[in-house]
């Protein structure tokens, strides 16, 4: 049955130019029947055997005997051994199994090395309850992490893990190494839904007093964040009646701890009106590069890391030195050819395997631009910090290896991740990108293979949304240093005549900014100082500006700080505008009250905060429909968290956005509906139709994604 589809189009207004009437469904799922004859190329990554070594029954990281504690999770030796002794090794109930940590524990740990002990911990076992009273659980000195990441001129972000409804053994480990983020939350759950009950009332005041019309669960209540009236853009598309939206003004916080000044305590609404300052306007004249956020992204061993560490290289931003000490070290491990991608995987566990596991963040100058690179994990284990780093991009690096197998296992509909990125990317907003086919040595840069690459993902990204004139193809070779910065030689440059990928990047056009709007800056990372009451947040400012000395509200703690200063590339500057990724230095504020996955916000005007959602959605290809009641794992902007699919309101068209079935018992693959879901925690939304970093939403489930949404209303928190 074949149908016409575009993913792009049901999902975000944008992509309605991109579509494409002679794309069928039949084109997009044709990967599908070859992935069977396909052979995956084999890793050749080498591991190297060690000896005289102890491995940690927490993390399972071989560490040198001479250690006393884990490297990569600070567990003491002695304890541990103590633990084995009396015989209780295996998992039960709160223990982690000696040798089952599982990778979410490995990504974790992974950005926990350098630790020092900080305070015990007891892991109840099920059914003998055995309290190990020894064991430490030890963090980091954010400080030294700072500095450390201030050298290497980049940092890497990583994101708490996913928690579910019954602990796992991962949670419980974490649970003990986040305490302090999980007591800020529950704070934050009991603070959002004061919040949301507040807003309730004064929307219920509101609409009462202004339309006299409307109830509560009204599907179109949505409002300009600067206060301002707005038509619903969306509502069609969702076969809702369009309605004029009342003119609200948005809520402060009526809880003790508000400083706002301008509330109206009666209904507690804000009676402002955003105006930006002039400082907040970039000036023309201004001697800056704009800064552009590439994400480098792809399937994992397509040479991502090894590409961002060869133009680094060759930028001149990673020196000689530096540049020698990777080669050297990778070498004495038996890992010569992740030299460049040392660079970015700093961790000893990203190294021992061979793959990337947080977004690395670097910087360089083009002509144009200056760029900051976050080069993502391509293995399907780290899709959520794929997740949380590419949503900050403006533009992304598609990189696919071409060599046999390998081009085609990353287009597999299962676990192909060139596949599963590119949907992402498009869903973040992202309509520009850069495929580097990479590994073109390994082909003889044939120019045939580049012509079939093109070809086979050139048609996906079509259906994915992405508009034939915003892709750019690149042929290259990370590791031969072929058209990277320079005109390759005669291999390449005998068909090849386009960009080479440093004038590829300078082509790409800067999204537009958004200065009129007040400040919203999703909190991708925080550093901690050992210094009271003062914090550093890490991100990209979505909207509005910040300098420094400005006084930002924190959500969802609802607390004011002044920003102390601000980096940029770890040099210090006084303003950053909308787009500008940056280091916020805060002051006045304790870490507990600051977490990733929050936002900065202007302190009148702060995001919405809710658990309650309902959702426009698209569904992937899957093989389990979504039902009501179905468990998924919600990603928004940097924060994440467990949802049921509570409430299935409807089918659409997925060409006209009409409702084709109300209250639909399932939803099936690529299908699109309107669901209502309630998250575990509460998270910082905003409706897609005010803000579309805030409102844009991406349902996983068993390590896939399964769908790509839109949150077209923020309920009353449950
Ligand atoms: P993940 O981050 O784990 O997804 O991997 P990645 O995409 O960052 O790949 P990485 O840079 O770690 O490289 C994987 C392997 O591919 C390494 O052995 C590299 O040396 C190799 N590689 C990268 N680029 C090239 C290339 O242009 N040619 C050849 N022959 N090998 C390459
Ligand atoms: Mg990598």
């Amino acid at each position: 049955m074949p149908l016409k589809v575009n993913y792009g189009v049901d999902y975000n207004d944008d992509y309605n130019v991109y579509e494409d009437d002679n794309y069928h469904y039949d084109d997009l799922y044709e990967y599908e029947n070859e992935k069977r004859d396909i052979t995956h190329q084999t890793k050749a990554k080498q591991e190297v055997i060690r000896t005289g070594a102890w491995r940690c029954p927490i993390c399972t990281y071989d560490n040198e005997d001479s250690m006393s504690e884990c490297d990569i999770c600070g567990a003491l030796r002695n304890c541990l051994v103590r633990i084995s002794q009396t015989g209780d090794s295996t998992a039960g109930g709160g223990r982690c199994k000696s040798s089952g940590a599982s990778v979410m524990v490995k990504s974790l740990f992974a950005s926990f090395r350098h630790r020092a002990p900080a305070k015990s911990v007891a892991f109840e076992a099920k059914n003998d309850a055995v309290l190990i009273e020894d064991a430490f659980i030890i963090r980091r000195n954010f400080q030294e992490f700072l500095r450390a990441f201030s050298s290497q001129k980049h940092q890497n972000i990583n994101i708490a893990p996913f928690k579910f409804d019954s602990p796992s053994p991962d949670d419980l480990v974490s649970t003990r190494l986040h305490s302090s983020k999980l007591d800020s939350k529950a704070n934050f759950k009991r603070l959002s839904s004061l919040d949301m009950s507040t807003r309730e009332r004064e929307k219920n005041i509101l609409i009462e007093s202004e339309l006299g019309t409307e109830g509560p669960n009204s599907s179109s209540a949505s409002v300009a964040r600067d206060g301002g009236v707005k038509e619903r853009d969306f509502a069609s598309d969702c076969g809702i009646k369009p309605e004029i939206l009342v003119s609200r003004m948005r809520s402060v916080s009526l809880s003790s701890k508000s400083r706002t000044g301008n509330v109206n305590e009666e209904t507690g609404t804000s009676n402002l009106e955003y105006k930006p300052e002039a400082w907040m306007i970039p000036d023309q004249a201004e001697d800056r590069l704009s800064q552009l956020n590439l994400a480098i992204v792809g399937h994992v061993d397509s040479g991502k890391s090894t590409l961002s560490g060869r133009l680094l290289h060759l930028l001149g931003r990673i020196s000689q030195k530096e540049m020698h000490r990777h080669e050297k070290e990778a070498k004495q491990q038996g890992k010569g050819s992740f030299a460049y991608a040392w660079a970015l995987d700093e961790s000893a566990e990203e190294r021992e395997r061979g793959i990337t596991m947080t977004v690395a963040v670097a910087f360089f100058n083009s002509r144009k631009y200056h760029v900051v690179l976050l080069d993502s994990p391509g293995h399907r284990d780290f899709v959520p910090n794929m997740i949380s780093g590419a949503t900050q991009a403006d533009a992304a690096i598609l990189v696919v290896d071409a060599s046999m197998g390998s081009f085609e296992a990353g287009l597999d509909p299962i676990g192909g991740q060139t596949r599963e990125h590119a949907l992402l990317i498009r869903s973040f907003g992202v309509d520009q990108i850069i495929v580097v086919v990479n590994k073109m040595d390994v082909v003889e840069y044939s120019q045939e293979r580049f012509e079939m690459v093109k070809q086979k993902l050139g048609t996906f990204l079509r259906s994915c949304g992405f508009k034939d004139s915003s892709v750019l193809w690149v042929p290259a070779s990370s590791m031969e240093n072929q058209n990277l910065v320079a005109t390759p030689d005669e291999r390449l440059f005998s068909w090849f005549h386009g960009p080479c990928l440093l004038d590829a990047i300078d082509s790409l056009q800067l999204p537009a900014r958004d200065y009129s709007k007040p400040l919203l800056m999703p909190i991708c990372d925080i550093i901690k100082s050992q210094s009271q009451g003062q914090v550093s947040t890490c991100g990209k400012l979505v909207t509005g500006a910040i300098r420094t000395g400005s006084k930002v509200l924190i959500m969802p703690s609802r607390e004011v700080a002044t920003i102390r200063s601000l980096e940029r590339d770890s040099q210090a500057c006084k303003i950053a505008r909308s787009g500008d990724n940056v280091t916020v230095n805060l002051q006045g504020i304790e870490n507990n009250h600051v977490t990733a996955g929050g936002v900065l916000c202007h302190p009148d005007f702060p995001v919405r905060v809710s658990n309650h959602l309902e959702l426009k959605i698209l569904v992937l290809d899957i093989k389990i429909p979504i039902l009501s009641g179905s468990q998924l794992e919600l990603h928004i902007h940097h924060a994440k968290e467990a949802a049921t699919v509570v409430k299935i309101l409807s089918l659409l068209d997925p060409k006209t956005g009409k409702v084709t079935k109300k209250s639909p018992r399932c939803i099936l693959a690529k299908q699109n509906a309107v669901v209502e879901v309630v998250l575990q925690g509460s998270v910082c939304v905003e409706e897609y139709a005010e803000s579309r970093a805030l409102g844009r939403v991406s349902l996983r489930s068993s390590g896939r994604t399964v769908a790509l949404g839109l949150v077209t209303q923020i309920m009353k928190t449950q």
